[in-house]
């Protein structure tokens, strides 16, 4: 058997909408107020997509600027992975439309639905088409197009979520020279439909009359079950990514940005800095398969990715399903 080939990520790149939903404007939307937003979440605003930007578009625009990064050309990636749940249709995949979009011909691929936890849940497929020399370069999209499958009228809802898309390039770390890939975890409770998710249109609930009047085709979620399941999840995934190495190799934690305080309680409960994890949440809200992507883009371009550092990846969310993923910078 051919050895199992170490994998780079090669390049990185986000892309969030232009348009911007503040505090002030859900306060004319719903019962809510900017205070409250602010300190149950850290969230100012969320970029909110135009009519005709989609998940695909969106997803695309991401891949472009991470090809870029790689100075890879479209053609050269032979898979193609999208996250979502917000796909353009329920099918074909959504990373069909996005490997037409960037001209490319020769790429398989599929999309992933792990919700929150796709992208990480999709570094780790990614590393391991590339490793098993089943692709020599990956594209993989976390994108997402919330506000179609947010209920405007839910103030439990509608104040945590936003638009946009994120994009790494995964192939041989001889190529990328940077952004080793160490392995990660991906794990899943199941049976919480009711905690979180979109009750109808899927063969549950086919869409109908009544599934739309009965707003079955927005996200339903318990807020606070989902809060004791964040905290405790995302304290558990870093201390498990992290055990075999210990805190003083972490550069940063770049976690799924689902609200400030969330993220404050976990850093609390593994006994980090709130320093130590990139938290851009104020600016775009929750952006699911989206949200780690962007932050690490950001992370990246801000220059916080720390050289020979471990960046730790985590995520969890609707499944309930959960996950880690590491680089070495
Ligand atoms: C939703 C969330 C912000 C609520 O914060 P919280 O501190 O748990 O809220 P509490 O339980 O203390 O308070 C809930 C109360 O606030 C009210 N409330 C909810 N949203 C509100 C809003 N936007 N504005 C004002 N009041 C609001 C509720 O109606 C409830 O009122 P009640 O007690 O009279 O029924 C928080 O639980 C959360 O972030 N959960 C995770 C959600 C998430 O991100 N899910 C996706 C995971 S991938």
């Amino acid at each position: 058997m051919k050895p199992i080939l170490p994998v780079g990520i090669a390049g990185i790149g986000s892309y969030v909408p232009e348009g911007r939903l503040t505090n002030a404007d859900l306060e004319k939307m719903v019962d809510t107020s900017d205070e409250w937003i602010l300190q149950r979440t850290g969230i100012r605003e969320r970029r909110i997509a135009r009519q005709d930007e989609i998940a695909s578009t969106m997803g695309i625009e991401a891949a472009r600027r991470a090809l870029e990064d790689a100075r890879m050309a479209p053609d050269e990636i032979d898979m193609v992975l999208c996250s979502t749940v917000t796909p353009d249709q329920p099918f074909p995949a959504t990373c069909c439309a996005i490997a037409h979009g960037l001209g490319m011909n020769r790429a398989g691929g599929f999309d992933i639905e792990a919700a929150c936890s796709g992208f990480v849940y999709g570094i780790q497929i990614g590393a391991s088409f590339v490793a098993s020399r089943a692709a020599r370069n990956v594209l993989l999209v976390g994108t997402e197009k919330l506000s179609t499958i947010v209920d405007y009228k839910d103030r439990n809802t509608c104040v945590l979520f936003g638009d946009g898309a994120g994009a790494v390039v995964l192939t041989s770390l001889e190529r990328a020279g940077r952004g080793e890939y160490l392995g990660g975890h991906m794990g899943m409770e199941g049976g919480a439909e009711d905690i979180l998710g979109v009750p109808g249109g899927g063969s549950r609930h086919p869409a109908s009359h009544e599934t739309v009047e009965k707003r079955m085709h927005y996200m339903h979620m318990g807020g606070t079950r989902v809060f004791r399941f964040a905290v405790a999840t995302m304290a558990e995934q870093i201390e498990l990514a992290m055990k075999p190495y210990g805190y003083q190799q972490l550069g940063l934690v770049v976690p799924h940005q689902v609200n400030q305080r969330i993220i404050e309680a976990a850093a609390e409960r593994v006994g980090l800095p709130i320093e130590k994890f990139f938290v851009n949440i104020d600016r775009y809200g929750n952006t699911s398969s989206a949200s780690v992507a962007i932050a690490l883009d950001e992370a990246y371009r801000a220059g916080r990715l720390e050289k020979g550092k471990i960046q730790c990846m985590v995520a969890f969310g609707a499944g309930m399903a959960w996950g880690h993923s590491l680089v070495r910078w």
